[in-house]
């Protein structure tokens, strides 16, 4: 049940994140959306609101593509909420064929498909902790299963020298996607509340379309006609943090309601712990940078 229950969902204004605000906000969940643009969180709430009108929603404004903004927003949320948080979904997320760099100067699919993830979990983990049945989600992807982790390119990022070798958008992200799989695979060994990593299939979003003009969004223009609609994963995640008999079950990997074996890679404990103690140490990083850089902000 997850009547009552307090849901954060990141990526909250378009498709799986927004279809699964308006699923929770319809099964009497109290729901927060982010969205990192206020046009589009005031159209997401509308939309919610629509679907669920006696529902109690709102939407809080965060670019996850700043580990400071991240971690400012995971303290403001604490000390805003009385209650404890019972679910995180972490659903934002991007693809991109070029190369672009958070505000952080790490990577953008890693930053903000896993790492911003990674911060605001986190940041939220005592209060998720507090909950008789926390339980959080990273939504990952199949893509993960053609990934591998790039350990020398994450240890360059945090000596804070800048990517050399050329790009591969997707490598990228598959990798961002392993990495999804492995952090939940470490959060079971850490911490007292439920993880999934969570699969949705391909779907029809405008994911691939948000770059602009590149051989991607071509791509993904024709083939995410094939996908399903997005209300169709939003069920399975929202019967993912609801079903009762799921508690416990943390740290596996779940596509339409099942779980399912994920790569072999993402089964290596050794790379999950690697994960993060790297990503434990850019999140540091990152927010050392910003304090070093803050008097000189205006
Ligand atoms: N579509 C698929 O077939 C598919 C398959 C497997 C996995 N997934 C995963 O599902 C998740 C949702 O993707 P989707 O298909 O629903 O795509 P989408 O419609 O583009 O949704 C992505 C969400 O992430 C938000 N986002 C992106 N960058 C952000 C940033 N810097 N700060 C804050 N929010 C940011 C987007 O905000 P805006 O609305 O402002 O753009 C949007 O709300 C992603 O993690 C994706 O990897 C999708």
């Amino acid at each position: 049940m997850v009547s009552d229950r307090l849901c954060l969902v990141s990526g909250a204004t378009s498709g799986i994140g927004l279809a699964l605000a308006c699923a929770l906000a319809a099964r009497g969940a109290r729901v927060v959306g982010l969205g990192r643009a206020p046009d589009k969180a005031a159209r997401a709430f509308q939309a919610v609101k629509a679907a669920a009108p006696e529902s109690d929603v709102r939407y809080d404004i965060l670019d996850l593509s700043s580990l400071k903004a991240v971690a400012d927003y995971a303290r403001s949320f604490l000390d805003r909420e009385s209650r404890p948080l019972d679910v995180l979904v972490n659903c934002a997320g991007l693809y991109s064929d070029r190369r672009q760099l958070s505000v952080d100067g790490y990577e953008m699919q890693f930053a903000i498909n896993h790492l911003a993830a990674f911060a605001l979990t986190e940041g939220l983990a005592e209060s998720l902790e507090s909950s008789s049945d926390g339980r959080v989600v990273a939504v990952s992807s199949d893509s993960h299963y053609y990934g591998w982790m790039r350990w020398k390119k994450i240890e360059a990022a945090l000596r804070g020298e800048k990517p050399r070798t050329p790009y591969f958008g997707l490598g990228a992200y598959e990798e961002s996607k392993l990495a999804n799989v492995l952090f939940v695979r470490a959060l079971a060994t850490r911490h007292a509340f439920t993880s999934f990593a969570a699969d949705p299939g391909l779907v029809n979003t405008e994911m691939g379309l948000k770059q602009g003009a590149s051989l991607g969004s071509l791509v993904w223009g024709v083939r995410r006609r094939f996908g399903t609609i997005p209300e169709v994963p939003a069920k399975a995640i929202a019967d993912l943090v609801s079903d009762p008999a799921l508690k416990g079950r943390s740290g596996g990997y779940w596509k339409e309601g099942r779980e399912v074996p994920p790569s072999r890679r993402a089964l290596d404990d050794d790379a999950a712990r690697r994960l993060w103690a790297l990503s434990q140490a850019l999140v540091d990083r990152a927010l050392a940078e910003s304090a070093l850089s803050e008097p000189f902000r205006n």
